[in-house]
């Protein structure tokens, strides 16, 4: 009796503490909570204090969290394409870790060139758990600023020309890095489409660019892809600096695109404490930077959005609304991350990431132009391959900006064409030199013909590269032709050797006056680690180019709209840009001006030839909530097993506002096997086929005729149906 008096006695005082252990756990700790529950816990016991240090950055790439509260401080890393080395507290600079060395996956230009939205799932998934790995809640990154001109030294960074192909492709990406329980962080909103004068050039565009060209794939980004950050623009929009702008952050941003995430400012982008508290800015960072190199030293408190932004409040001439409402989107972000005790650890620089990494890369690269054929070059076929060029050795993961790193591997396009072919079948030199100071560039030359005289075949690989004023941040190119007396030296191969192949390696088009002698060309991208497999992957014909190009190419440089109005189109005078090519860009410019660019948006070839079918619709009268049906056949009547990418089209007959002459509306990439035929289908809502009425402000379909196309460029139309939208 006594003994199971006790027994019980026991029993019941552990059920006692448990339930009071249970019911004693913070509302913001249970994640069995709702989560704005445990924001509203979390905000409801900090001090002003401890939230104002929230909005603002501890260290160069930190900000703080509340550690009586056991809230976690937000750790943010670059890039878009790899996770930049650990930086020191302070600076720019490396700490020299010696276990962060990452996977460098290929720039956003190459994953936009795949037009597969499900490789960009898997890019970043990947990165995301890089990312996570790293211990980082936000990835600075992706990038989805448009393609204006060929001249914008962060173009590599980007997602292309096109607002749709950038809205298909950025909304997997960010889906895939946010499965690890890392943030994406999209950027720079808005507007940043040149590098020179970046902090401080003032855009002016109309609605109608600003909504059907500038906005879309921020606007995926955020309603599709639910990213969880967005990162501020440097410049400013109509007078006002973008990280802390009414319009573009608390009108579009949060009201009409209905975004609760978090705003951080680019590094050195904020100005003010009045702007910053009232335009839905959420994390200052890098005030007083480059966001590059230099900064004013340890003056975290003194950022707009710290000391300043608290007195501000204590005096009331700020409400404290203003500091809850931006808590409350860190606590959000918070808790999606580095408070989720289910989010998956990540992986880093593994096996894996290198297979992911190099299969974008190989579907990325475009073939431009194969004549006789000379791609592919089969194994064994020469005794004598001569390569040609800089970027064939040269490191490109490295310079370029921010987005630059320190890889656990890059093999080279010249190692990976040794593994491929074999030492006795490979010969080098660089022909050109990007260090003038240090090598004779006749003696580079000279050598470099010599060598092709005796070449079976010359695989010229040059282009850009990641060094300031070529494709690199903070500095726009100076020209468009190619640097380092390339054109000199590809003609002059040439002359020696007709049997010469060039592979550009650019994250922008560049002039190509040679394009008549050469018989092949190959326009690769920056590929990260794998790029040397890849590329000799594609070469030797073991894989089948499939790319497309995600931005013309001009055949000089004035025939692209930003550059043929003059020097206040672009680059501005320093102080505004006006983009008056306005919703004419890349090939809706092309096609209006009926100006021919050297290649096309949308342009790629393959060792194998496809035949398009009939484009089929399955009415032809839709109203305004339908969605288009439509069905095309493909067939590969080749050589080789390949993949196409099939693009529709849409043209309004008679728009009440001037339109392109058409636009991207649907893509679909299949895979065809030698004598294979698939039917592809497209679905394509009718709102999809309005513009932006900038006087009503709202997107509007006309009743009125519309021409869809499938095409193989938007140059290369093969297919059309005429259909009606009715009211
Ligand atoms: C840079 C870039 C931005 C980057 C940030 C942090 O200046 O503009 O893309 O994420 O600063 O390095």
């Amino acid at each position: 009796m006594k003994r199971s008096f006790f027994t019980g006695l026991i029993c019941s005082l552990i059920v006692f503490c448990v339930s009071a252990q249970e019911r004693s756990v913070p509302t913001y700790l249970d994640d069995s909570k709702p989560l704005e529950q445990r924001v509203e816990d979390a905000l409801s016991r900090m001090t002003l204090e401890e939230k104002v240090a929230m909005v603002h950055a501890q260290s160069k790439f930190s900000s703080a969290g509340c550690s009586r509260l056991g809230i976690p401080e937000i750790w943010m890393s670059d890039g878009p394409n790899g996770i930049r080395p650990e930086l020191m507290w302070d600076s720019f600079k490396a700490v020299g870790w010696t276990n962060d060395s990452c996977t460098a996956f290929p720039a956003l230009t190459c994953l936009a060139a795949t037009f597969d939205p499900q490789l960009a799932m898997e890019y970043g998934i990947a990165i995301g758990a890089e990312a996570r790995y790293r211990k980082k809640d936000i990835l600075l990154g992706p990038g989805v600023n448009i393609y204006r001109t060929p001249l914008n030294g962060r173009n590599f960074e980007y997602m292309g020309e096109d607002p749709y192909l950038a809205s298909q492709m950025v909304v997997p990406y960010i889906q895939g890095v946010q499965q690890n329980g890392v943030a994406a962080c999209l950027k720079h909103f808005a507007l940043n489409n040149q590098e020179r004068w970046r902090h401080n050039i003032n855009v002016e565009v109309s609605d109608r660019a600003l909504y059907e060209i500038y906005l879309p794939a921020f606007k995926a980004g955020v309603q599709e892809g639910d990213v969880w950050a967005v990162m501020g623009a440097y410049n400013l929009f109509r007078g006002q600096h973008c990280c802390h702008h009414d319009l573009l952050l608390n009108q579009i941003l949060r009201n009409e695109w209905g975004f609760e995430g978090v705003v951080v400012s680019d590094w050195g982008g904020v100005y003010d404490t009045d702007e910053s508290a009232r335009n839905g800015l959420d994390i200052e960072m890098g005030t007083w930077s480059d966001g590059l190199s230099y900064g004013r030293a340890f003056a975290y408190d003194d950022y707009f959005l710290a000391r300043p932004f608290l007195k501000k409040i204590e005096s009331g001439e700020l409400p404290l609304q203003l500091l809850d409402d931006k808590v409350r989107r860190v606590l959000r972000l918070v808790f999606r991350t580095n408070m989720d005790r289910n989010r998956p650890w990540g992986s880093f620089a593994t096996e894996a990431h290198a297979d992911i990494s190099r299969r974008i890369a190989e579907q990325g690269i475009v073939l431009l132009k194969n004549e006789t054929p000379l791609f592919p070059v089969p194994v064994g076929k020469y005794n004598r391959i001569l390569v040609v060029g800089e970027n064939a050795t040269k490191s490109l993961t490295v310079g370029g900006g921010s987005s630059e790193l320190k890889v656990k591997k890059e093999v080279s396009p010249l190692e990976g064409l040794i593994d491929k072919y074999g030492e006795e079948t490979i010969y080098y030199t660089s022909g050109y030199t990007s260090e003038p100071q240090k090598y004779n560039a006749d003696s580079l030359m000279q050598e470099a013909l010599n060598l092709a005289k005796s070449a079976d075949v010359v695989i010229y690989i040059g282009g850009l590269n990641k060094n300031p004023f070529q494709d690199s941040e903070a500095h726009d190119r100076k020209a468009f032709d190619l640097p380092y007396g390339q054109n000199d030296l590809i003609e002059s191969l040439l002359g020696v050797n007709k049997n010469t192949g060039v592979v550009i390696i650019s994250g922008n088009g560049i002039a190509m006056p040679w394009i008549d002698q050469v018989p092949a060309i190959i326009q690769s991208w920056y590929l990260g680690s794998q790029a040397g497999n890849a590329l000799a992957n594609v070469i030797s014909g073991e894989v089948n180019p499939s790319g497309k190009l995600p931005f013309s190419i001009p055949k000089k440089l004035n025939d692209n709209g930003a550059n043929s109005f003059g020097p206040s189109v672009y680059p501005g005078d320093s102080i505004n840009v006006y983009y008056k090519e306005d919703i004419l860009v890349g090939y809706r410019w092309f096609d209006t001006k009926k100006i021919e660019p050297q290649f096309p948006f949308g342009f790629g070839l393959s060792y194998t030839t496809f035949n398009y079918g009939k484009l089929i619709t399955e009415n032809k009268e839709y109203s305004k909530s339908d969605v288009i049906r439509l069905s095309c056949s493909i067939s590969n009547n080749g050589q080789n097993d390949g993949a196409e990418t099939l693009q529709i089209y849409s043209s309004q007959q008679h728009p009440s506002l001037p339109r392109p002459l058409k636009e991207l509306k649907a893509f679909q990439k299949v895979f065809l096997k030698v004598g294979e035929t698939k039917t592809v289908s497209f679905s394509i809502p009718v709102e999809d086929l309005a513009f932006f009425d900038d006087e009503k402000h709202e997107w509007v379909v006309e009743p009125d005729r519309f021409t869809l196309s499938v095409a193989t460029s938007s140059a290369d139309i093969r297919s059309s149906v005429r259909i009606k939208v009715i009211e």
